[in-house]
């Protein structure tokens, strides 16, 4: 199967799925990493690591369509069999999504459906939370919504501020992401009639 991950800068989530993919060899390589910046420093990376690199820099697109249909051409370009959104700040428009529809993944840095949207690490102090975390799932067109299929819990710790909760979650992101686009190209993720997420056990 063939993963594309979508990046727009650092890519630490892009690198960790990498890495678990070749070092466990899943039934399953990442086919190509895309971002929308020239400058994201996980092209890099990838580029070391043998992947094709792509970017389509959505200042050059007038609209969200437009880019979005390049971005889709290009994307399409590496047969995917699952999209995978790693800190991809650019919000997709509703046809793109449905393109993907039930193979686009996203991790988004907070217990959704609490803070959709950004600076969730801020708002989750400021909110008194007691624990914070991040969240995988299935992109639908609403930001930050879409079946779950895995969280990670962390505290939030007295003296706590924004980077220091975001480093403690971005630990818990690495380790989860992986095992989750793993469970996605293993076939083990299924959305029920309820619009919940049922992960198989494996075989
Ligand atoms: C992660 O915290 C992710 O949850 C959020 O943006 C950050 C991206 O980090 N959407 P990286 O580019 O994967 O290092």
């Amino acid at each position: 199967k063939n993963i594309v991950i979508l990046i727009s800068g650092r890519g630490s989530n892009m690198e960790a799925i990498v890495k678990a993919c070749a070092q466990e060899q899943w039934p399953a390589r990442v086919a190509a990493v895309v971002s929308n910046k020239a400058s994201a420093s996980g092209l890099q990376f990838a580029a070391e690591h043998g992947i094709a690199t792509a970017v389509v820099d959505h200042k050059a697109f007038d609209s969200r369509e437009a880019f979005d249909t390049e971005l889709a051409r290009v994307i399409d370009g590496f047969q995917p069999d699952v999209v995978v959104l790693a800190g991809f700040m650019r919000i997709l428009t509703e046809g793109f999504v449905r393109h993907y529809d039930g193979r686009l993944l996203n991790i988004h840095p907070s217990l959704l459906p609490a803070f959709p949207g950004l600076h969730t690490h801020q708002r989750a102090i400021e909110a008194g939370c007691q624990v914070a975390g991040a969240t995988v799932h299935l992109v639908t067109p609403e930001l930050d919504h879409g079946p779950i299929i895995a969280q990670a819990v962390v505290p939030v710790l007295p003296g706590d501020s924004d980077s220091s909760l975001a480093a403690r979650v971005l630990v818990q992101e690495h380790r989860m992401y992986p095992q989750a686009v793993r469970w996605f190209v293993e076939g083990a993720v299924r959305v029920g009639a309820d619009g919940r997420v049922h992960v198989a056990e494996p075989a």
